[in-house]
């Protein structure tokens, strides 16, 4: 992998430096993206190096499962796992508070079970993703059963959002690792209060999951040129 301009080297730079809180005999959930990819090599590099013996990994996609393999990164299952010590994933958009959007890489449904099953979450980040408030640099990814999902762009619009179903390049509609739709929620404003809306979307029979992430994340690792900040939710200084 061979980063090109700035913002993959704040990846690199995130991933690497989170690849450190590895200790041996961790349960490590693994996140997906071209961030938690940067993990997934460094921490490869390190059991590869016999630096984290008993250490496995629980993949929070197909695609990070085979990428995870390909380093050499021993695998088990959240269910073999049931609880973990570290989680590290990347994210789309991360608000002062922490709160985040993820999802933009389809992962979002096991990407939260692995974090809310975690007891340490780290997000790595390059500077692009930080945002006064959530939804003003990208859609919200909501996951939907296939069924009737046309029946959710109504509901969405009176929630304010404008509503498309994420396609692959190919113009068929994009299918998650569970056989689910994603709908890209548009906000013009961006999000005004997104405890409400996660509260509103999780109630509705058909949208199984969506990309806001409240109140998980533990600390950010915000990668830039050859530096790597830490943001914690209790405000601890930087790494
Ligand atoms: C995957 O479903 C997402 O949650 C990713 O973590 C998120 O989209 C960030 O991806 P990148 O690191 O590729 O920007």
């Amino acid at each position: 992998m061979v980063p090109h301009g700035p913002a993959e080297r704040g990846k690199e730079a995130a991933g690497t430096r989170a690849a450190e809180a590895a200790l041996p005999g961790m349960t490590i959930g693994l996140g997906t993206g071209s961030t938690a990819a940067f993990f997934v090599a460094a921490l490869g590099r390190r059991v590869r190096n016999g630096e984290l013996p008993g250490v496995r990994g629980v993949p929070t996609s197909l695609r990070t499962k085979q990428d995870a393999l390909a380093q050499g990164v021993p695998l088990t299952t959240l269910e073999e796992a049931g609880s973990l010590d570290l989680t590290v994933d990347g994210a789309d958009e991360v608000d002062p508070r922490l709160d985040l959007i993820k999802g933009l890489g389809g992962a979002l449904l096991r990407e939260k079970m692995v974090a809310q099953a975690t007891r340490r979450f780290v997000i790595i980040v390059n500077e692009e993703k930080l945002v006064r408030r959530l939804g003003t640099r990208g859609p919200l990814p909501v996951e939907v059963v296939p069924f009737a999902w046309r029946c959710h762009l109504p509901f969405l619009a009176s929630m304010g959002a404008q509503a498309v179903l994420r396609t692959r390049s190919d113009g068929e509609p994009y299918l998650t690792d569970n056989g689910n739709l994603i709908l890209h929620c548009s906000f013009p404003e961006g999000i005004q209060d997104p405890s409400s809306l996660q509260e509103a979307l999780a109630s509705r029979a058909g949208i199984v999951e969506t990309g806001l992430f409240l109140g998980l994340a533990h600390e950010v690792l915000v990668g830039g040129e050859g530096t790597v900040r830490r943001l914690s939710r209790s405000g601890e200084g930087a790494m």
